[in-house]
C-alpha cells in the first residue's frame, strides 16, 4: 500500500514538473493591444477580427508544417496583416497629426541574430519586407524615412502612393484626437477617397493594434516581426518601439522570441523583448513568468502625464512553447502548433 502511494506521489509529482513537450514547429501572432471590450466590439466585428487571425495561423502554418522557415512565415503573415484593414500596419494605419501615415517594422532572424528595421516610411507597401531586406541585403540594421525609402526601391520592393495607407476609421480616430487636444484638422492624403461618412464602431484600439508574429520552424529557428503604423496624432517624427530590435522585436534560437504591441515609449524604456529573452536565458524563468514580469514592469512606469504604461507580448521559448501577456482589457491574439488546434482569442479574460 505504501509503495503504492509512493509511486502514485512519484507519478504526481513528474507530472506536475514535465515541462510542455516541444511542438515540431509553432507560430504565435497578434493584432494589437487596447481597450478592446465586449461591450464596444460588435458581434460583426468581433467575428472579422477573429477570421482575420486566424488567417494568420492558416498562412504561416502552412508555411510551416510544409517545411518552411520561421522567417518566410513571419513575413508572409505580417504582409497579409499589413495590406488588412483591420489592422494599424500598412493599409489601415493610424494617422500622424500632418495626415500622414509613416510606418515602422522589423524582424529579427534567431539563428544568426541578424536583424532590420524601417522607421517613418510613407510608400513601402509591406514595410516588413523592407525591414527584412535591410537585414539581409544591407549593411545596417535600421533605416528611417526617405532613405529607407530609397533603399527599398534599389531592391524593387512594392511602392504605393500614400493615399492606399488611408482608411475612413482611422481619419476619423485622427480628427478626434486632434480635437481633444486642440491641433488643427490636416486635408485628407491626395487621393484619399472621400466616402460619405458613415458611423464607425471600431474599440479604441487606435493607441496599439500593432501586428506581430513569433515562429518556431522544423529546424528550430525562432524569428520574430512586428509591424506598426504607431500611435495616433503622433508628431515631430515619433518612433515606437516596433522598429527598435530588443524593445518591439526580439529572437534568439535555444532561448526566445518576442513582438510586442502597446505605447511603445514604456516598452521602449523596459527593453521589453530583451528583457524577456534575458530573464529566460539567465534566471531560468519560463516564457509565461518572463512575460509577466515584464508587462507588470511596463505597467509600473509612469510617462509626463502620469499615465502608466499599457499592452501586451507574444512569446515562444527556445522549443517553441508559446506565452503571451498584456495589461490592457484585450489584444487580438492566435497560437498554432504543430498537429494542434488552433487558439484565437481577443479579451484578457478569455482562457
Ligand atoms: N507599439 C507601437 C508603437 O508604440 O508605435
Amino acid at each position: 500500500m505504501r509503495a503504492l502511494l509512493a509511486l502514485t506521489l512519484s507519478v504526481l509529482a513528474a507530472c506536475a514538473i514535465a515541462p510542455e513537450p516541444a511542438p515540431r514547429w509553432s507560430i504565435v501572432v497578434h493584432g494589437g493591444a487596447g481597450i478592446i471590450e465586449r461591450a464596444n466590439l460588435t458581434p460583426e466585428l468581433e467575428s472579422q477580427y477573429r477570421a482575420a487571425m486566424q488567417r494568420a495561423l492558416d498562412t504561416g502554418g502552412g508555411i510551416l508544417e510544409s517545411g518552411g522557415s520561421s522567417l518566410d512565415a513571419v513575413e508572409a503573415v505580417i504582409r497579409e496583416m499589413e495590406d488588412d484593414p483591420l489592422f494599424n500596419a500598412g493599409r489601415g494605419a493610424v494617422f500622424t497629426a500632418e495626415g500622414r501615415n509613416e510606418l515602422d517594422a522589423s524582424i529579427m532572424d534567431g539563428r544568426t541574430r541578424a536583424a532590420g528595421a524601417v522607421a517613418g516610411v510613407t510608400t513601402i507597401r509591406h514595410p516588413i519586407s523592407a525591414a527584412r531586406a535591410v537585414m539581409e541585403r544591407s549593411r545596417h540594421v535600421m533605416l528611417v524615412g526617405e532613405g529607407a525609402e530609397t533603399f527599398a526601391r534599389s531592391q524593387a520592393l512594392e511602392e504605393v502612393a500614400p493615399s492606399y495607407f488611408f482608411t475612413e476609421r482611422r481619419w476619423q480616430q485622427l480628427e478626434e484626437n486632434l480635437r481633444a487636444n486642440n491641433l488643427p484638422i490636416p486635408e485628407p492624403p491626395a487621393g484619399a477617397p472621400s466616402a460619405p461618412r458613415a458611423e464607425l464602431a471600431y474599440p479604441d484600439d487606435h493607441q496599439f493594434g500593432t501586428v506581430g508574429v513569433v515562429a518556431y520552424d522544423q529546424h528550430g529557428n525562432i524569428a520574430a516581426g512586428t509591424s506598426t503604423g504607431g500611435t495616433t496624432g503622433k508628431r515631430w517624427g515619433r518612433v515606437g518601439d516596433a522598429p527598435i530590435i530588443g524593445a518591439g522585436t526580439y529572437a534568439q534560437n535555444g532561448i526566445c522570441g518576442v513582438s510586442a504591441t502597446g505605447t511603445g515609449e514604456f516598452f521602449i524604456r523596459v527593453g521589453v523583448a530583451r528583457d524577456i529573452c534575458a530573464r529566460m536565458q539567465f534566471n531560468g524563468e519560463s516564457a509565461q513568468e518572463a512575460a509577466d514580469h515584464v508587462i507588470a514592469d511596463v505597467g509600473a512606469l509612469r510617462n509626463n502625464a502620469g499615465q502608466p504604461g499599457d499592452g501586451g507580448v507574444i512569446v515562444l521559448d527556445g522549443e517553441g512553447r508559446f506565452a503571451w501577456a498584456m495589461n490592457t482589457p484585450g489584444m487580438y491574439r492566435a497560437q498554432l502548433s504543430a498537429g494542434g488546434e488552433p487558439v484565437v482569442q481577443i479579451f484578457a479574460d478569455e482562457q
